[in-house]
């Protein structure tokens, strides 16, 4: 067995947090082990728990829409995991301990798929993997540099659902993730729209 899917093993079974309580699936994160993009959430919800897969709902559409629309798709070049593994009762924000807990499994993943990029997706996956007080209306759309890999932080899709507003911003920070991308895996990459 590979790191990632001994690791996987591992945090299925995971009984580390109280999420485990209400959990019908642990939700590992899906996508290309291998990819160079890794995009981070905030934690499972209802159709995530019910079939153990990241970003199956509303939001899942949309997230795969900005990902078509950017020439990328998920088997191929990203891999996609939240903060928290399991869904959090009426997927209230996962709490410090949850996270506390959880955030282990997150490191590890990084470290096991080494993506060049990494996009952070919403105010509770910024919040908690750069800085607690950093906002996400504030910096999103800025590269950081965090231990050698490049994070772009941007609004979470269900942001964008609930305010069309926000689609311009997105669609920005992909743009600047496929420059980026160009740059440092794939000068030839293609995308339809950027
Ligand atoms: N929202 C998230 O933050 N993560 C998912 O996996 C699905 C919806
Ligand atoms: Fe374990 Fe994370 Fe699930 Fe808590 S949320 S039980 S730490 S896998």
């Amino acid at each position: 067995m590979n790191a990632l899917e001994e690791l996987k093993q591992k945090v299925l079974f995971c009984t580390q947090c109280p999420l485990h309580k209400t959990r019908n699936n642990t939700v590992f994160g899906n996508g290309n082990p291998d990819a160079e993009i890794m995009l981070i959430a905030e934690a499972p919800g209802f159709y995530e728990d019910k079939s153990g897969i990241v970003f199956q709902g509303k939001s899942g559409k949309l997230l795969d829409k900005i990902l078509d629309a950017s020439g990328f798709n998920r088997d191929e070049h990203v891999f996609i995991s939240n903060i928290v593994k399991c869904r959090p009762p009426n997927n209230r924000e996962p709490n410090d301990s949850e996270k506390k807990a959880c955030l282990p499994y997150l490191y590890s993943q990084i470290e096991i798929i080494n993506p060049k990029i990494i996009i952070l997706l919403g105010s509770t996956a910024l919040k908690t993997m750069i800085n607690p007080n950093a906002k996400i209306t504030q910096i999103r759309g800025q590269w950081i540099n965090r231990k050698g890999r490049l994070v772009m932080p941007t609004y979470h899709p269900s942001a964008l659902l609930r305010n069309q507003n926000l689609k311009r911003p997105v669609w920005e920070d992909f743009k600047n993730v496929v420059a980026k991308y160009r740059e440092l895996v794939n000068p030839e990459h293609y995308s339809a729209h950027c």
